[in-house]
C-alpha cells in the first residue's frame, strides 16, 4: 500500500491526515489554533503556533498510523486562504502576527481603490471584488505599519506568503519560497489569466515584487521536507487553498460540477473549466487547483454564517447544550412553523452583499417554540446556500452553460441528514455526500499523489470518488418556490434598516 500525508491548516485548527492510495483515512490528528483579536474587526494568528501545531499533528498522525517518513510517498498542503504573513528571509522570523482573512483593517485602502475606479480592472485581472478579505491590503498594512518593514522589503530582505508558503518555507528549512496558483489567486495581486504576479497591481498596492513567492501549479514538485522534522525527507507534491482543494477532492474537474463545504461559513464553488467567467450575481472568479500550466477557473460564493448559527443556538440563545443536539430538537417539529431565521450577524455575503444587514427572525406566533427556531436556524444554512447556487446557475446559463445538476457536499455540518435533505428539497437536484467527507485534505493528497506518480490521471481520481449517501429532492417544486420566496422576504426584512 502507498500512503499520502495531507496537512490541512485551517482557521480554527491544524490537522494532518494519512490517506492510503484508495483515498481511505488511515489516521488523523488535530490541534486547535488560538485566535487573537487585538481590536474589533482585527483577527490574527501567531505564525509559530501555526507551524508548531501543524508539525505536531503531522508527527502524531504518522505515529497513529504506525508509519515512518519513508512510508509516505508525498505530502500535500492545503490551507486557510488569504491569511497573510511576512517574514525575514535571513532569520526566518515573522515581522508580525499573521493577519487572518477575516480581518477588516485593509478596508480604508479598499475604499480608496473603489473611489479611484479600479474595480473593473481588478476584477478583470484577478477575478475578485475589491475587499480587505484578500491579502493585498493586508501586506500593504504590514509594510506601512511595522517599523522598518518597508525599507527592509525594498532591500529584498522580507518574504510574503500565505499560510501554504509559510509551511513550505518551514518544511524545507527555508529552502523554498513558493505558493500555488489557487492561493496566489486570493491575493488580489495575481493575474489569473496568465498565472503571473501583476506588475500594475503591485505598483498600485505598493508591494515590492521581491517579496513574492514563486508560483507553481497545485500539483508539482515542491522540494522535500528537512530530514530532522519527520525522521527522513518526504517529497512535497501538492499545494492548494482549502476550498479549491475540496473541489479537487470532490473530483469536480469539469465545468458545471459544484461542491459546497458546510463549515463555520459555507463555501460553494463551481468549476468552469478553462473558461474565465465573471459573475453578474456577486460571485468571485478564482483559480481552481491546477495540475499543469493551463489556467482553470471556478466561480465561488460564500455564506458568512453557516454552521456558526448552531453555535449561536448553543451559546447565544442557549436552546441546546451541545451542537450535536440540534438535529433532534429541529426534528421534534414537522417544520419551522413559518419561522425564518436570517443569521446576518456580520451582514450578508454573496449574492446579497449587504454588509449592514443584521440577524432577523420573522414569522413568530404565540405557538412558536425553541424547536421551531432551531429548525429555522438550521434551514437558514440551506436557504443561503440555495440562493448562492441559484445565482451560480444563472451565471452558468447566461454564459451558455447548463445549470448545476448535482451538488457534492462536505464539511462538518454535512453529516446532518435533516439539513442535507432540506438542501436537496430546496434545490430540486440531488445532494451527494461522499463516502469520505474529509475532501479538503483528500484534495491535497490527490494533488501530491498525481505529481509523485501514485495516480496517472484525474480519471483515476474520478473513479475513486464514491458517494456515501444521495439525498434526492422530494418536495414539490411549487412548494420549494414558495419557501424560497418566504426566505427572500425575510432577507428583505434583515436588510431593511
Ligand atoms: O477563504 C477562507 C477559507 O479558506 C477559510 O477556510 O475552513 O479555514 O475556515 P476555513
Amino acid at each position: 500500500m502507498t500512503y499520502l500525508l495531507a496537512l490541512d491548516q485551517g482557521t480554527s485548527s491544524s490537522r494532518s491526515i494519512v490517506f492510503d492510495e484508495l483515498g481511505n483515512i488511515v489516521a488523523q490528528a488535530q490541534q486547535e489554533l488560538p485566535q487573537i483579536y487585538p481590536q474589533p474587526g482585527w483577527v490574527e494568528h501567531d505564525p509559530m503556533q501555526i507551524w508548531n501545531g501543524q508539525l505536531a499533528t503531522a508527527r502524531e498522525a504518522l505515529a497513529k498510523a504506525k508509519l515512518k517518513a519513508a512510508d509516505i510517498r508525498a505530502i500535500g498542503i492545503t490551507n486557510q486562504r488569504e491569511t497573510t504573513l511576512v517574514w525575514n528571509r535571513k532569520t526566518g522570523r515573522p515581522v508580525h502576527h499573521a493577519i487572518v482573512w477575516q480581518d477588516r483593517r485593509g478596508e480604508p485602502v479598499c475604499a480608496q481603490l473603489r473611489e479611484q475606479g479600479q474595480a473593473a480592472k481588478i476584477q478583470q485581472r484577478t477575478g475578485l471584488l475589491i475587499d480587505s478579505y484578500f491579502s493585498a491590503t493586508k501586506i500593504k498594512w504590514l509594510l506601512d505599519n511595522v517599523a522598518g518593514a518597508r525599507e527592509q522589503a525594498q532591500r529584498g530582505e522580507l518574504a510574503f506568503g500565505t499560510v501554504d508558503s509559510w509551511l513550505l518555507w518551514q518544511l524545507t528549512g527555508g529552502k523554498l519560497h513558493a505558493t500555488d496558483v489557487s492561493n496566489a489567486s486570493r491575493t488580489m495581486l495575481f493575474d489569473i489569466h496568465r498565472n503571473q504576479w501583476d506588475a500594475e497591481l503591485l505598483a498600485m498596492l505598493d508591494v515590492p515584487a521581491s517579496m513574492l513567492p514563486q508560483v507553481l501549479p497545485s500539483s508539482a514538485q515542491y522540494g522535500s521536507t528537512d530530514a530532522v522534522l519527520l525522521g527522513a525527507p518526504i517529497a512535497i507534491g501538492g499545494v492548494a487553498g482549502d476550498q479549491q482543494s475540496a473541489l479537487f477532492g470532490q473530483a469536480c474537474f469539469k465545468a458545471g460540477m459544484a461542491k459546497n463545504t458546510y463549515g463555520t461559513g459555507c463555501f460553494l464553488l463551481m468549476h468552469t473549466g478553462g473558461h474565465f467567467q465573471t459573475s453578474a450575481n456577486g460571485l468571485l472568479t478564482t483559480s481552481a487547483a491546477q495540475t499543469g500550466a493551463e489556467p482553470e477557473f471556478a466561480l465561488e460564493g460564500s455564506v458568512f454564517v453557516g454552521g456558526a448559527v448552531v453555535q449561536w443556538l448553543r451559546d447565544g440563545l442557549k436552546a441546546i447544550k451541545g451542537s450535536e443536539e440540534v438535529q433532534a430538537l429541529a426534528q421534534s417539529v414537522p417544520d419551522s412553523g413559518g419561522v425564518m431565521v436570517v443569521p446576518a450577524f456580520t451582514g450578508l455575503g454573496a449574492p446579497y452583499w449587504k454588509p449592514d444587514a443584521r440577524g432577523t427572525i420573522t414569522g413568530l406566533t404565540r405557538g412558536t417554540t425553541a424547536a421551531h427556531i432551531a429548525r429555522a436556524a438550521l434551514e437558514s444554512i440551506a436557504y443561503q446556500s440555495a440562493a448562492l447556487l441559484l445565482a451560480m446557475s444563472r451565471d452558468a446559463t447566461a454564459a451558455g452553460g447548463t445549470p448545476v445538476s448535482e451538488l457534492r457536499v462536505d464539511g462538518g455540518a454535512c453529516v446532518n441528514d435533516l439539513l442535507m435533505q432540506f438542501q436537496a428539497d430546496l434545490l430540486g437536484i440531488p445532494v451527494v455526500r461522499p463516502a469520505v467527507t474529509e475532501t479538503t485534505a483528500l484534495g491535497a493528497a490527490y494533488l501530491a499523489g498525481l505529481s509523485s506518480g501514485v495516480y496517472r490521471s484525474r480519471d483515476e481520481l474520478s473513479a475513486l470518488w464514491r458517494a456515501g449517501r444521495r439525498f434526492l429532492p422530494t418536495l414539490e417544486r411549487s412548494r420549494a418556490g414558495e419557501l424560497m420566496a418566504q426566505w427572500e422576504h425575510a432577507v428583505r426584512q434583515a436588510t431593511a434598516a
